[in-house]
């Protein structure tokens, strides 16, 4: 049967799909805590919050499911991507999209709020998820260790091949492999983002046989044959956050669901450093393709991520899309509005149909 993998017997989930952490708000307790109900793997994008609110966070889930979930956060990186721009060069690109919205100049990037990640880590494990994922690198041999003791399960992420091998040689049980088609942030940790762009057709086969631990697939997945494909390529499991993030549960603002939902708009994403100063896929919108054409004008993480903020914010309180930075992979016109258990049930039903279709001894 299709729906007995590794990853279902690991962790007594129904189905071989796990909805993707999405940190700054896009996976929400009720998000996470509809889809392990529903017999996927929900996952909670912790990276933003401080330690008291992921332990908050996973009560809340507790409360709503007592079933399997995970809790993900972002491993700090030592070195960014790139050159370090002047401030007032990128601050000066940006100032236009400013004063359309009224905003005075900026002189310099608010400091960074950055979150303290051995603390975030004790948060995670005194919440004691059936797993931790993470991304943007390895997790230190000591804290392997303790998740471990606590027999946590721990899910790397991996954009190549190498680091997928690098996470399996740390101590991770699983791996999550990303191909370039995926929604959201790049995580690529052994070369920059830009020298990591491999599409999940490709990705996943040679992950699957890189490693023994079973691989979870993201990237371009949004519907039944999407799930078939990836089993049938090598992974133990699907990992979906697009089509997720499209659902009612979900901590998107309307606009953002609108934006996904709207087939022509979402047709165009692009991987930009526009926003954040990390490589992320988004819609395409004007300031993608403004600053597409000045990357050196682009600061680091987190300088950019704070130099665009209140630009976000304004934008957004006056529902200027064209301006918006909307999250979403390349398969988000494959998705439709819903619920997250409807989701589950569709794509668990489209699965069973591509394997029947296939025969009987594909199932
Ligand atoms: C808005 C958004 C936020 C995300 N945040 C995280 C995160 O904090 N940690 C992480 O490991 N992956 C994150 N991801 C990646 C997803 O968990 C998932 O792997 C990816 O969306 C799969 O590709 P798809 O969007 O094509 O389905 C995020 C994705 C999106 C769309």
């Amino acid at each position: 049967m299709w729906t007995s993998t590794p990853f279902t017997e690991r962790f007594g989930c129904r189905y071989p799909i796990v909805q993707g952490p999405m940190g700054g708000g896009g996976s929400t307790p009720e998000l996470v805590a509809a889809v392990s109900n529903a017999g996927g793997l929900g996952s909670l994008g912790c990276y933003h919050l401080e330690p008291a609110a992921i332990r908050d966070a996973a009560a809340d889930v507790r409360r709503r499911t007592d079933r399997p979930f995970a809790l993900n956060l972002w491993i700090p990186r030592e070195r960014e991507d790139g050159e370090s721009p002047e401030p007032s060069r990128a601050l000066a690109r940006l100032q236009p999209y400013r004063e359309e919205l009224g905003l005075p100049p900026l002189l310099e990037p608010p400091a960074p709020t950055v979150q303290d990640f051995e603390r975030q880590f004790e948060a995670v494990l005194e919440a004691r998820p059936a797993a931790f994922s993470f991304i943007f690198g390895l997790l230190p041999e000591p804290m392997v260790a303790e998740a471990r003791r606590r027999g946590i399960a721990m899910i790397g992420t991996a954009t190549t091949v190498e680091e997928a091998e690098a996470l399996e040689a740390s101590g991770a049980d699983l791996v999550c492999a990303s191909g370039f088609e995926a929604g959201g942030h790049r995580g690529s940790f052994l070369r920059t983002a830009e020298q990591s762009l491999t599409g999940t057709l490709s990705l996943i086969p040679q992950v699957a046989s890189a490693v023994r631990i079973p691989v979870l697939a993201a990237g371009g997945i949004a519907d039944g044959r999407g799930v078939a494909a990836v089993l049938a390529l090598g992974a133990s499991a699907a990992q979906i956050g697009t089509a997720f993030l499209m659902c009612r549960e979900s901590g998107a603002s309307d606009l953002h669901r609108a934006a996904l939902a709207d087939r022509t708009r979402a047709r165009r994403t692009t991987l930009t450093r526009a926003y954040t100063g990390r490589l992320a896929r988004i819609l395409t919108n004007r300031v993608t393709d403004d600053l597409a054409r000045a990357p050196a004008e682009i600061l680091p993480y987190p300088y950019q991520n704070e130099a665009t903020r209140e630009l976000r914010y304004a934008a957004a309180r006056v529902g200027r899309t064209d301006l918006l930075p909307f999250y979403g992979g390349q398969s988000a016109p494959l998705a439709t509005l819903g619920s997250a258990a409807g989701l589950v049930a569709t794509l668990a039903a489209e699965t069973a149909a591509v394997f029947e279709r296939l025969g009987p001894e594909s199932r």
